[in-house]
């Protein structure tokens, strides 16, 4: 079966492009390199053998996502991934997010329609239960105000698909995914995040090699254990693993309803603190790190209920903490090997 996976050259989109290849389907690849190397493709051939077909092009360009749709007319399901997603840009700049995010997904929809592409898989997030009354998390917890116009654009995408699927012709799951870190077990590919990163295990990272002086940890005053933030880590390829079980099964024809939305964790949370010794211990160095105030924005703890997705997907991230945090870090030297 051939798949779009957009932003295939991304985090996530290039471990999912390795695992849809492993399970025997054609992948295309549209991507349009804002946030990612095109060397990614070769890399995901040394892994898997195979070097994706990839187009490189902005999806928010309505006219050129038509015309690829036209010369590809055996496309069965699009996994979309292709979207901005820092938080703190996203606040600076709204109008590149929801330009980006929102325009990308509809001139897809539209594709989906005009050429008969039935299945999407949709990249969403936790961020869309913001602090939630009752943890951990499940499916059916309220939608919360969006914190940013990166969580807004998650949101408002969930609404956009459910809303033109009740006219028919398209089936979608919605993956929200919890905190993803590591990187494939060859250290081929990983995160690659341009300039300073925002996310925690990057930062712990590039900390440890030395690109950056100091960790500083957000908050030691909430009301967790040790007093710092809690999250659901996963790690990647488990994550990516579950892409492909969602978009066979809609190639299977298994879904219960046409939009299905499942939470993507392991169901533990992890504080900052507990993520660092993990980290220290797995790659046996101190880490450079302060306590500084909250960042705003930031919830205090959020982990999924994984019950619905381990039963409906019969997936379970099955990575530990240890093997995220050894994985992140066998990629930064790896990626420090090859600047050399
Ligand atoms: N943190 C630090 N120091 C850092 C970076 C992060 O202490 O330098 C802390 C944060 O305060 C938070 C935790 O580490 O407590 C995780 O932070 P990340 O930035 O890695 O992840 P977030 O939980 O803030 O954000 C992630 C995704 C977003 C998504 C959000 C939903 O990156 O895309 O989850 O909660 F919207």
């Amino acid at each position: 079966m051939k798949i779009l996976v957009t932003g295939g050259v991304g985090y996530i989109g290039s471990h999912t492009v390795v695992e849809l290849q492993k399970s025997g389907h054609e992948v295309v690849i549209v991507d349009n390199l804002s946030n990612s190397k095109i060397e990614v493709l070769n890399q995901i051939h040394q892994i898997s053998g195979i070097k994706p077909e990839c187009e490189i092009f902005n999806l928010d360009d309505r006219a050129k996502t038509f015309e690829f749709f036209k010369n590809h007319t055996d496309i069965q399901g699009i996994i979309h991934f292709a979207a901005f997603k820092a938080v703190g840009e996203s606040v600076a700049n709204p109008l590149k997010y929801y330009r980006n995010n929102l325009i990308s997904l509809m001139n897809i929809l539209e594709a989906m329609k005009e050429f008969g592409v039935p299945n999407l898989v949709f990249s969403s997030s936790c961020t869309v239960y913001g602090q939630p009354d009752e943890l951990p998390v499940n499916e059916q917890a309220p939608i919360q105000k969006a914190m940013s116009p990166y969580g807004n654009t998650k949101q408002i995408s969930e609404e956009i698909i459910s809303d033109t699927i009740l006219n028919g012709g398209i089936k979608a799951i919605a993956l929200r995914y919890f905190n993803p870190i590591g990187a494939h077990e060859s250290a081929l590919i990983g995160e690659l995040p341009l300039g300073v990163p925002n996310n925690l295990m990057p930062f712990i990272t590039q900390t440890a090699i030395g690109i950056r002086a100091q960790l500083s940890v957000f908050g030691n005053d909430y009301n967790t254990p040790d007093g710092t933030a809690i999250r659901d880590y996963i790690h990647v390829v488990d994550l990516a693993k579950a892409h492909v079980i969602a978009v066979e099964r809609m190639l299977h024809k298994k879904s219960k309803k046409d939009f299905e939305i499942f939470n993507l964790g392991t169901g533990n949370g992890f504080s900052v603190l507990e993520v660092i010794n993990s980290f220290e211990k797995t790659c046996k160095a101190k880490l450079n790190y302060k306590i500084v105030g909250r960042r705003a924005g930031d919830v205090e703890q959020v982990y999924a209920d994984t019950k619905f997705a381990n039963d409906e997907l019969g997936w379970k991230a099955i990575k530990s903490l240890d093997e995220m945090t050894l994985s992140a870090w066998n990629w930064e030297k790896a990626l420090a090997k090859k600047i050399k």
